[in-house]
């Protein structure tokens, strides 16, 4: 096995009421909408400009970044979250957004959960993070629901970030405890 990236979701993963997937043509809009809604973004820096979040949507779709997702609903077939996961200050990292209205209903869980199985079913790699701001308690709830351990808190952007981190079922984190069994 070998590092996330090469090894990038080759096929959908399916839960009960999602579907995670690598960016496709079409999925732009979706996209680009989560780049600019400022409820999305609070937390995020703020709202991209519309011409960037154009930029980056059709970067994103074009495949040269592998690492990238959307959550499609499974119901509906509506792209209503994305993401990635990146190595964006030294480990792995798993990034996400919903769109507002299908917030509170489980659907972000469903696939964050289903992917950091698969990173671990398909990497040799033990420790996946997830950065989120102190002030961002919807998220801090996701990751603790799904099994995550805080391991730190820093400053960046002028604002206090959580560290959290995901191990491999039966790795001991930084506090001793057993996680992810
Ligand atoms: C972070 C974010 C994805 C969380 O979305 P969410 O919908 O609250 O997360 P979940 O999928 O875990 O949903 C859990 C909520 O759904 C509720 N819920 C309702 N039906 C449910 C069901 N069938 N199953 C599970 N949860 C359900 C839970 O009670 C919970 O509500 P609570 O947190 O108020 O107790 C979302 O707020 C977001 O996109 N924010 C903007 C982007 C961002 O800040 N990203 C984080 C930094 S990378």
């Amino acid at each position: 096995m070998s590092d996330p990236v090469t090894t990038w979701l080759p096929v959908p993963i399916r839960t009960g009421r999602v579907v995670v997937r690598p960016p496709d043509r079409g999925d732009e809009d979706a996209i680009v909408e989560l780049f600019t809604d400022p409820e999305v973004r609070r937390f995020l820096g703020g709202p991209v400009e519309p011409e960037v979040a154009h930029a980056r949507a059709a970067e994103i779709v074009s495949g040269a970044t592998r690492g990238q997702f959307v959550i499609v609903e499974l119901a509906t077939g509506v792209v209503v979250g994305s993401g990635d996961i990146s190595r964006k200050r030294g480990p792995w990292e798993i990034s996400y957004q919903l769109r507002p209205a299908s917030w509170g209903r489980g659907l972000a869980s469903e696939a964050i959960s289903a992917l950091v199985d698969w990173f671990f079913a398909n990497t040799d790699e033990d420790l996946l993070i997830a950065v989120t701001q102190d002030a961002n308690a919807r998220s801090a709830r996701l990751l603790e629901r799904n099994g995550a351990t805080l391991a730190t808190r820093f400053e960046q952007y002028g604002a206090l970030q959580r560290q959290y981190e995901f191990r491999r079922a039966g790795q001991v984190g930084p506090e001793g405890h057993r996680v992810r069994v």
